[in-house]
């Protein structure tokens, strides 16, 4: 990588010269353990100290392909800090070079033909100026111009105060939390990343028999394995159209074999008691799927159904917009010790992932 197509570090004295200006964005109460996730990648990054609610600052000296590996981002973006009073200036021949390289750099990141069309996102991205930027830059990269989305993303944003403007580049043609084994779609599919986050809240071993109730499409269960093996991995729905979308997904995560996909109800698991070491369930909210009232009846069940069936110390991760129920059921019932719970934005519906224990109570309710 030439060092003119650098980006700016964000820290001038480390890690060099070769780092980029990285934003991660992460569903708003994942940072933590986004950032986490990012140390994992080692000495390459040097996180910013602080950023806004759903957005990670780094900078990042290693391969930018180990980036789209990430499980917890929505999306990555590479960015470029502009010194332009106005966007007018990209136009110039230094400036429009150096966005060029930037995206030539992600195009480069995948299999030629990933990318057809462009999109810029900024305000005024109908204006004249950013008109003929945008058309400038697709025709040199020999891309479309995209209505309302495109492959290759571009947002225009201003800087820091005095700092210009920056450029972002989207380093994957489709937002990351997109699954590329996600051929079957249900109403109320759980985001991928926020189903990553659960699974490492659950804190898998490879001797877990791992349930996963109210499945649907398996994004649970599917993030689960991918993070590792089980000894037993179960999804289970009552909803028939349910378990033929996640076997479809199962099939195309290539996790077929390491899956059992049972029409059991959650209130009635026909498994015997204190047999499962982990249980995790994106439950119905009552928006999409089901309502407040069958709710009402459905998670006091569902949870004395899950604390039978639990081992002592079992791990329970559960997702709802039920808040004030969950918190006013969990409290009579002991069987279960609320170890976490955490606030995640998944656009508009801010629920809450349970993070429970088993404790060594015999009583299941
Ligand atoms: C919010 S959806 C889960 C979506 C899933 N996480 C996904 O990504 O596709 C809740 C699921 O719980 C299932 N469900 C509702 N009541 C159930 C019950 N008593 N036993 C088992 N599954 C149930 C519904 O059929 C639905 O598929």
């Amino acid at each position: 990588m030439p060092a003119r197509n650098a980006a700016r570090p964000a820290h001038p004295s480390q890690p060099g010269p070769q780092a980029w200006r990285i934003e991660v964005v992460v569903p708003a109460g994942l940072e933590l353990l986004a950032r986490d996730e990012l140390r994992r990648l080692g000495r390459a990054v040097q996180l910013d100290a602080a950023s806004p609610p759903g957005v990670i600052g780094l900078a990042y000296s290693g391969d930018l392909r180990r980036l789209l590996d990430l499980r917890l981002a929505t999306s990555i973006y590479l960015v470029r800090q502009m010194a332009v009073p106005r966007p007018r200036a990209l136009l110039g021949d230094e400036h429009l070079r150096r966005v060029l390289a930037d995206c030539t750099t992600v195009l480069a990141l995948h299999r030629p033909g990933s990318f057809q069309t462009l999109f810029l996102s900024a305000a005024g991205a109908d204006s004249a100026v950013l008109g003929r930027l945008k058309a400038e830059l697709a025709e040199r990269l020999g891309l479309t111009l995209g209505a309302e989305d495109g492959d290759l993303v571009l947002r225009l944003r201003r800087g820091p105060a005095g700092m210009g403007w920056e450029l972002l580049v989207r380093l994957a043609p489709r937002p990351l939390a997109t699954r590329p084994w996600r051929v079957c779609n249900l109403e109320g599919a759980l985001n991928g990343p926020v189903a990553q986050a659960m699974v490492l809240l659950s804190r898998p071993r490879p001797a877990d028999v791992y349930l996963n109730i109210g499945c649907g499409s398996a994004t649970l269960l599917i993030e689960r394995l991918l993070s590792g093996p089980a000894r037993r991995a179960i999804g289970c729905d009552t909803s028939a159209a349910a378990l033929a979308c996640a076997r479809a997904n199962l099939g195309a995560a290539g996790l077929s074999g390491r899956a059992e996909l049972q029409p059991w109800d959650a209130t009635a698991l026909p498994l015997p008691t204190a047999t499962v070491d982990v249980i995790t369930g994106d439950l119905p909210f009552g928006h999409l799927v089901g309502s407040h009232a069958q709710n009402l009846a459905l998670y006091p069940a569902l949870l004395a159904e899950a604390a039978r069936v639990a081992r002592p110390g079992a791990r329970c991760v559960l997702l709802s917009h039920e808040v004030r129920l969950m918190e006013r059921l969990l409290a009579g019932m002991p069987a279960w010790l609320v170890t976490q719970v955490l606030r995640v934005d998944l656009g508009g519906l801010v629920p809450r992932i349970f993070v429970l224990q088993r404790g060594t109570s015999t009583d299941s309710a």
